[in-house]
C-alpha cells in the first residue's frame, strides 16, 4: 500500500459504513461477558443449574449497573453456568461467529479462571474448551484468537500465585497475564511479585487500570507491575504527566466506550473522552468489555461513540490500525492486517 497512507475524507452518512466494515482487532473482551442470558439459561438447563432468575427477559431486566461492582456480581453469578469443557467451547464460538460479522479479524480473550475452578471446575476444562474454540475460530471464521488469563484482584496474591501454578502446564495456550475485578482499593502493586515472576516466565502483561480507579493506579500499573498495555486507563485524562509519558511511550489504551456508559463512569457517550485521548497522541483502541452486559458487540462501540461525537474517518483509521499495532500477533500477520485495513478504506476514496 501507499505510504505514507492518506485517510480519505468520508461523508458523515457513509462513516457507519465505514466502520463496520474496517478489519479490526479486538484487544479487551471479556469471553465470560459474552455470555448472552439466551445462552445462560441453555448451559443452566444442560448442566441441571438453578438460577436465581425465572426467565431470559427477568435476567436481562437486571442489566442496571451503577458502577463497577453492581455489575461484577451479576457477571460472576451468570458464570457459574459453566461447568464442562464444551460448556467454555460454546461460549467462545458463539462470540467469535459474532465478532466475525462484525469484521474482527483478530481478538485476545480474557478469562477469569478464578471464578470458575472457585467452584470446582478444574483449569483444565477451562483452558481446554477455551483453547479448542480459538483453534476452531481460525478455521471456521477466519478469525485468530490469543488467550489472557486474568487473576482477580479482589482475591490476594498467595491465591493469583496458586492460579499461575495451576496454568503452568498449559502455558503454551496463553499468551498473557491480565488483572480484572473491582479495582478500588485493589491496586496493582498488590501483584507486583505475582506480575514479576510471570515476566520471567516470558507472558505479555497487561491490567485494568484508570476504569474507576485513580491514575495513580495507571502509573502503578506500568512503573510496578510493567504491562504492556492499560485496559481501561479512561482516568489517565486527570494527569498530565501520565497523558505525556502515555503517549511518548505509545503505551495503548483499551478503551470500551458502551462498558463505561453502562457503569456510569461517563453520564453519555458524547462526554466520553475517547477523541481528548487520540488528539493527545495516545494509542487508544475500541472494545467491548463485556458486550453481551453492555448493549453492544464492537461495531456498536464503533457506530454509536462516532454518532455521539466529532469523530471522523481519520480518526477510525488510528483506532482500527492501534488494535493491530497493540496486538501480540506475529509481525507477519500484522502487516497483513494493515495493508488490508488501508485496502478498506482505499474502497471509499
Ligand atoms: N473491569 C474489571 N473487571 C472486569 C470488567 C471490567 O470492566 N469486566 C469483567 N471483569
Ligand atoms: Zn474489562
Amino acid at each position: 500500500m501507499s505510504f505514507p497512507f492518506t485517510v480519505p475524507p468520508v461523508a458523515a452518512d457513509r462513516l457507519p459504513g465505514l466502520l463496520r466494515q474496517m478489519p479490526k482487532a479486538e484487544l479487551h473482551i471479556h469471553i465470560e461477558g459474552s455470555l448472552e442470558p439466551e445462552l445462560i439459561f441453555a448451559l443452566a438447563r444442560r448442566n441441571g443449574v438453578q438460577l436465581p432468575y425465572a426467565s431470559v427477559e427477568e435476567l436481562r431486566g437486571a442489566y442496571a449497573f451503577s458502577n463497577l461492582q453492581s455489575f461484577l456480581d451479576i457477571y460472576y453469578a451468570g458464570a457459574s453456568v459453566l461447568l464442562t469443557e464444551a460448556d467454555f467451547h460454546d461460549m467462545a464460538m458463539a462470540y467469535f461467529a459474532r465478532a466475525a460479522q462484525d469484521n474482527v479479524v483478530h481478538t485476545e480473550l480474557f478469562f477469569d479462571p478464578q471464578t470458575h475452578t472457585a467452584r470446582g471446575v478444574s483449569m483444565d476444562t477451562v483452558i481446554n474448551g477455551l483453547h479448542r474454540a480459538c483453534v476452531d475460530a481460525q478455521a471456521q471464521f477466519g478469525v485468530s484468537a490469543l488467550l489472557i488469563m486474568c487473576f482477580l484482584r479482589h482475591l490476594s496474591e498467595q491465591e493469583a500465585f496458586e492460579t499461575l501454578e495451576q496454568a503452568m502446564p498449559y502455558r503454551d495456550k496463553l499468551v498473557g497475564i491480565g488483572l480484572d475485578s473491582g479495582e478500588v482499593g485493589n491496586p496493582p502493586e498488590k501483584f507486583a511479585r505475582v506480575f514479576a515472576r510471570c515476566r520471567e516466565l516470558g507472558f505479555r502483561l497487561v491490567a485494568h487500570a484508570g476504569e474507576e480507579g485513580p491514575p495513580e493506579y495507571v502509573w502503578t500499573a506500568l512503573d510496578v507491575l510493567k504491562v504492556e498495555r492499560i485496559d481501561h486507563g479512561v482516568q489517565s485524562t486527570k494527569d498530565p504527566l501520565l497523558m505525556q509519558r502515555l503517549a511518548k511511550d505509545r503505551i495503548a489504551l483499551t478503551v470500551c466506550p458502551l462498558s463505561n456508559l453502562k457503569l456510569c463512569v461517563f453520564p453519555d457517550l458524547a462526554s466520553h473522552n475517547l477523541l481528548q485521548l487520540l488528539e493527545a497522541g495516545l494509542a487508544a483502541t475500541v472494545n467491548s468489555d463485556d458486550p453481551a452486559y453492555f448493549g453492544g458487540y464492537l461495531n456498536d462501540n464503533f457506530t454509536q461513540t462516532f454518532a455521539a461525537g466529532p469523530l471522523n474517518a481519520e480518526h477510525a483509521y488510528r483506532l482500527a490500525r492501534n488494535s493491530f499495532e497493540a496486538s501480540f500477533i506475529e509481525p507477519s500477520a500484522r502487516k497483513r492486517h494493515l495493508d488490508r485495513l488501508e485496502a478498506a478504506f482505499e474502497t471509499f476514496r
